[in-house]
């Protein structure tokens, strides 16, 4: 019988290790699983899921098989495939879903997160939790919904324990950020958060300071582009007095769409 305490002290250690879902109703013998694959007539790996384990890649290495495999995909199901395929980012091995993209592929407004939490791991869509619900009021203030606009994250699987991701995964999956911004081709691309601020206009500056001015956008394709960082939702959740000042900025894209003669929907 084990008492209590003790397994309270080894559900924090699963928890402070990412693991805070619960998969299955039933406990799985891994290693058993894995002898039985060895002794039986060995399976293809459709047939059978053998658990697999994340390849050690460098970041550099990483970054250069994702630059030649994204640069290779012509429409966003080959990019999906293309993402589906890469190895060079562990996170994919502790995601339960690729989580591509969500919205209009055709938009004019693109939105770029950081990476799924555990609703979007579920579901293998963006922003479908609670800071995703949180975004979408938002955006629907100004016009902006799912039928007009396009949305995906820096990162596609959910870092366990819905931790930050750290810059080696964001420049390994950065070229297909690249390539999925150059197949939807937006006119305006919305950096949500400080993690895709910083991933894709670099520079010293954070999020503080970024936060609510256009500045000008080169994609690798060379199409120009509008580009604006506003406050993560996740971040105004836990301080809503920022909330006036993504207010703002929402304020000021609506401006630049109009003006630019992006349709939007008549505000809620
Ligand atoms: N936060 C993000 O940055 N992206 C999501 O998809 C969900 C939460």
């Amino acid at each position: 019988m084990i008492d209590s305490q003790k397994l309270k002290t080894l559900l924090s250690i699963y928890k402070e290790a990412g693991v805070d879902e619960v998969t299955s109703p039933v406990t799985h013998n891994r290693f058993q699983e894995i002898e039985d694959t060895l002794v039986l007539p060995l399976p293809s790996l459709e047939e059978k899921k053998v658990p697999s384990i994340a390849p050690l890649v460098s970041p550099k290495t990483a970054h250069g098989a994702a630059s030649v495999s994204a640069q290779s995909a012509q429409n966003l199901e080959e990019l999906k495939a293309a993402l589906l395929a890469f190895e060079g980012c562990a996170l994919k091995y502790t995601a339960t879903n690729l989580v591509f993209g969500d919205g209009n592929p055709k938009a004019r407004v693109m939105l770029i997160g950081e990476a799924p939490g555990a609703d979007e791991d579920r579901q293998g869509l963006p922003f479908v939790g609670q800071s995703g619900q949180l975004l979408d009021k938002m955006l629907a203030t100004i016009g902006l919904t799912r039928e007009i606009f396009y949305i995906t994250n820096i990162i596609p699987w959910r870092p366990p324990g819905n931790r930050q991701p750290t810059p080696a995964e964001a420049e390994a999956c950065l070229p297909f950020v690249k390539r999925h911004i150059d197949l939807v081709s937006p006119d305006f691309l919305i950096l949500v958060g400080g993690t895709a601020t910083k991933t894709l206009l670099g520079g010293r500056d954070g999020i503080m300071r970024l936060r609510g001015a256009w500045k000008d956008y080169t994609s690798e394709a060379g199409k120009k582009m509008k580009v604006m960082a506003i406050f993560h939702p996740a971040y105004l959740l836990r301080s809503p007095g920022q909330k006036r000042e993504v207010w703002l900025d929402l304020i000021k894209i609506k401006h630049s769409l109009i003006e630019a003669k992006v349709e939007l929907r008549r505000s809620l």
